[in-house]
């Protein structure tokens, strides 16, 4: 059967008080329902405490959207993946197209963090994608397959299980465009064969997420692709009426 993973990445938003309540929301939405899918939250850092209690006894999943690849030491506002493992964070997300942009990281870096993260036990959420001009140069291909060779590199087969990638253009990140199914569609199994290309056959149960715009309204024709497992949603998941619906959209594509 398809696996699913609904993950919402609440980015700089929501204080703690508002997350409390947001989560809130979610869990009563959910509520005496037959969830298939797997719902992932990640919140700010300030607010993984407050939501893990909040979400304790529910199946929902918490994780982080950042992590520093050393475990202790000298780095000014950095947060390290044992401080995260304590907060009971199963996923953290590597190399989002945000950080890549505004905090410069590149591909080196990401599989850093992401040994890192493996090594501890979590699971990383890989994010790759090109930019607009990448795809506008018909480099989209060129520019997956490096994000997945250096990102996955020295990461050891028997990993895999415990990896998710996020096919993420840039383009379609908070803008309200969204890739055209054919365009995921293409994208991801791509993505597909460059894992098992790289990491062997092992490497075919990863998951890869969509993420660049989904909504309530496109979810549908997005999360039905063959090769899509699931969605990272940005600003569809700081409203819970819309993340309820993209969940419901997800478990009723399972049920079939
Ligand atoms: P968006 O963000 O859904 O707001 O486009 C997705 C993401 O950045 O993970």
């Amino acid at each position: 059967m398809k696996k699913m993973l609904i993950a919402g990445n609440w980015k700089m938003n929501m204080t703690t008080t508002e997350s409390v309540k947001l989560i809130q929301n979610i869990i009563e939405g959910i509520k005496n329902k037959k969830l298939l899918t797997d719902i992932l939250i990640c919140p700010p850092f300030t607010s993984i405490d407050a939501v893990s209690k909040v979400l304790k006894d529910t199946k929902i999943l918490y994780g982080a959207q950042n992590c520093h690849f050393e475990s202790k030491g000298a780095y000014t506002g950095e947060i390290s993946i044992p401080m995260l493992k304590e907060l009971g964070c199963k996923f953290i997300i590597i190399g989002h197209s945000e950080r890549r942009t505004y905090f410069f990281e590149n591909d080196e870096l990401i599989n850093k963090k992401a040994r890192a993260v493996l090594a501890l036990g979590l699971s990383p959420i890989i994010c790759i994608g090109e930019t607009l001009r990448e795809r506008e140069e018909n480099r989209t291909f060129d520019v997956l397959k490096r994000q997945i060779e250096i990102g996955m590199s020295r990461i050891e087969p028997e990993n895999c299980a415990q990896i998710v990638i996020a096919y993420e253009p840039v383009w379609a990140i908070g803008t309200g465009i969204s890739a055209e199914p054919e365009q995921v569609q293409e994208a991801h199994a791509f993505i597909k064969g460059e894992l098992v290309r790289v990491l062997g056959k092992r490497a075919s149960s990863i998951i890869v997420l969509y993420g660049g715009s989904v909504t309530d309204e496109n979810a549908k024709s997005i999360l039905e692709l063959t090769d899509v497992h699931g969605g990272l949603i940005g600003g569809a998941s700081l409203k819970s009426d819309i993340f309820l619906s993209i969940i419901e959209t997800a478990n009723s594509i399972l049920e079939k």
